[in-house]
C-alpha cells in the first residue's frame, strides 16, 4: 500500500493523492484496542508538565488518547497515572486525599497506588477483603525535559528515546504545551508543511510591530544577519525534498536568497508522532503531538538551546498568557480566532504574533474527516503524504504483530534541525551530515526518574 500516487516525471506538476476514508480512519482512531491506538501506545508519551502537580499536592485529571486518568504525586514525591474512577463504585479519584502510598478515595478510603493495584480496603472486614482481585489501569511515569512521560502500552515499557535534550542541561531545556481541537495527525500534517510559514506566520518587516516581538521568525540564521521571517518572505516557494530514515522522515526546504545563496531549512518526522523544528541558532524545538481523543489533542514543544540558557520564567509567562484554564488558546473558532484586519498590515494572519496561535486557526479547520479526503495535495504537500503512508504501513505492521519501528532508542541521540543560509551548490544532506558530525557527544542523563510502574490492567 502506497499512500504516495506515482510522482509524475518530466514537466508534469507533482501530485500526491489524498487519504481514502479507510486510511483517514485508520490514523486518527487512537482509542485503546484499535490498530492507531496500539501504535501510539507502544512508546513514551508526554502527558502532562511536571510542574502540573506537587508532591502531596491536588491530584489531576487527564484525558489521554480517549482514557479518563488521574496523574498524581504521592506524599513521597512518587508520580502515579491511575484510572481516574475508582474501581469500588466509580468515584471520582482526582477527589481523593493524597498519601504515603497513593490516592485515598474520598467514599470507602481503598488506597490505589501508583500501579493502580488497591493496596488497602479498610472498610471490609479482613475475611472480606479482596483486594488483590481488584482490576484498575495504573501506567508507569518517567520525567524528562520537564514533562511527565507514561507508557500505555501492554507489557514491559521501551527505554525512552535517547534524545539529547533529555540528557542536556535542564537550565537549556524548556518545555510548554497547548491544546487544540482537532485530530492529533491534523497537527502532525501542519508540521510537516514548510510552505505555510511564508504565509501564515509572516510578520511584514516594515511594518511597525516589526522587532518589537520575538516569534521564531525573528531568531537569527546562520550564515546570515537576515532574519527568518525575511528569508521566508524573500522566497514562498521553497522546493521541498526528502529523505527516508529508519526512525521516520528527514524533511529539507530550500529557499531562494539570492543568485549566490540558498536558505535552507531541515526537520524531521520521527515515529510515531514527533516533529522537529530549528528554532534556535543552535537547537531546536521537539514537538510530541498527542492525542487527548480523537477530536483534540496536546502539542507538547520541548525545546533545547544549546548556546544559552531559557529564561523560564518570561517564558512560562508568555504561555501562560496565551492559553485558558483548559490549555487552549484564548483565540479559539467560536471567537473567530480574535482576527483584527487592522493587523493585517503587521501579520499576514491578523492574529498578533505567536505562531501557535496561527498554527490552531488553520489546523482546527483542516480537521474534520470530510476536508482530509477531498484534499488537492501538491508538491509543497510531499512530507504530509509520505508521512502519511509511514505512519499507515507502521499501524498496519504493528496490528500484524510486528514490531513497532524503532531507531531513536540508543541513549545519545543527536536531534539535527538547522536553519542556514549557504553556497548555492551545497547539498542539504551533506550539510545535515556536517551539522551531525559537529554536535558534541551526549553523556548519560542523569534528568530522568522512573516513577509509578506496573501494567495497565490485572
Ligand atoms: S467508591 Fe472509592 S472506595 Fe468506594
Ligand atoms: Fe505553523
Amino acid at each position: 500500500m502506497n499512500s504516495v500516487a506515482p510522482t509524475v516525471s518530466g514537466h508534469s506538476p507533482t501530485r500526491f493523492r489524498a487519504l481514502t476514508p479507510d486510511e483517514n480512519e485508520l490514523l486518527c482512531n487512537t482509542d485503546r484496542g484499535t490498530p492507531g491506538g496500539d501504535f501510539l501506545r507502544s512508546y513514551w508519551q508526554p502527558v502532562a508538565l511536571a510542574s502540573d502537580v506537587d508532591a502531596g499536592g491536588a491530584p489531576v485529571p487527564l484525558v489521554v488518547m480517549g482514557e479518563e486518568l488521574v496523574l498524581f504525586r504521592d506524599t513521597d514525591g512518587k508520580y502515579g497515572l491511575v484510572g481516574r474512577w475508582c474501581p469500588h463504585r466509580g468515584v471520582d479519584l482526582s477527589y481523593s486525599r493524597v498519601e504515603v502510598g497513593g490516592l485515598r478515595c474520598l467514599y470507602h478510603g481503598w488506597l490505589i497506588s501508583g500501579d493502580g493495584r488497591c493496596r488497602e480496603q479498610p472498610g471490609e472486614l479482613e475475611q472480606d477483603e479482596y483486594s488483590a482481585e481488584v482490576s484498575h489501569s495504573g501506567y508507569p511515569c518517567v520525567v524528562a525535559a520537564g514533562c511527565v512521560f507514561a507508557y500505555l502500552g501492554d507489557g514491559e515499557p521501551p527505554a525512552l528515546p535517547g534524545y539529547d535534550v533529555f540528557a542536556a542541561d535542564p537550565d537549556h531545556v524548556f518545555a510548554a504545551r497547548l491544546l487544540y481541537t482537532g485530530n492529533y495527525t491534523a497537527d502532525i500534517d501542519h508540521a510537516l508543511d514548510p510552505g505555510h510559514v511564508s504565509f501564515l506566520h509572516l510578520q511584514f518587516p516594515e511594518s511597525e510591530a516589526s522587532g518589537r516581538y520575538g516569534p521564531s521568525g525573528s531568531l537569527g540564521i546562520t550564515g546570515t544577519d537576515m532574519s527568518a521571517n525575511a528569508l521566508y518572505g524573500l522566497d514562498p516557494s521553497p522546493l521541498v525534498e526528502t529523505e527516508r530514515v529508519d526512525y521516520g522522515l528527514r524533511v529539507a526546504a530550500t529557499r531562494r536568497v539570492d543568485d549566490d545563496r540558498s536558505f535552507v531549512r531541515v526537520m524531521e518526522y520521527m515515529y510515531p508522532n514527533i516533529c522537529t523544528a530549528p528554532v534556535f541558532e543552535d537547537g531546536y524545538t521537539i514537538q510530541y503531538i498527542v492525542p487527548q481523543d480523537n477530536e483534540s489533542h496536546w502539542r507538547f514543544d520541548i525545546s533545547l538551546d544549546r548556546a544559552t540558557a531559557f529564561d523560564k520564567e518570561r517564558w512560562a509567562a508568555i504561555w501562560g498568557a496565551m492559553q485558558d484554564e483548559h490549555g487552549h488558546s484564548h483565540r479559539r473558532g467560536d471567537n473567530r480566532y480574535r482576527q483584527d484586519r487592522d493587523q493585517m498590515g503587521d501579520w499576514f494572519a491578523g492574529m498578533g504574533p505567536f505562531p501557535p496561535d496561527h498554527d490552531g486557526c488553520v489546523l482546527e479547520q483542516t480537521w474534520p474527516r470530510r476536508r482530509r479526503v477531498e484534499e488537492q495535495l501538491g508538491a509543497q504537500d510531499r512530507a504530509i503524504a509520505q508521512v502519511r503512508d509511514l505512519m499507515v504501513t507502521a499501524i498496519n505492521d504493528v496490528a500484524q504483530g510486528k514490531p513497532p519501528p524503532r531507531g531513536v532508542q540508543l541513549p545519545g541521540h543527536r536531534v539535527v534541525a538547522f536553519s542556514a543560509v549557504v553556497d548555492r551548490s551545497t547539498k542539504w544532506n551533506q550539510l545535515y551530515d556536517k551539522r551531525e558530525a559537529a554536535l558534541s557527544p551526549v553523556t548519560e542523563s542523569n534528568s530522568t526518574t522512573t516513577e509509578g510502574g506496573g501494567g495497565r490492567e490485572r
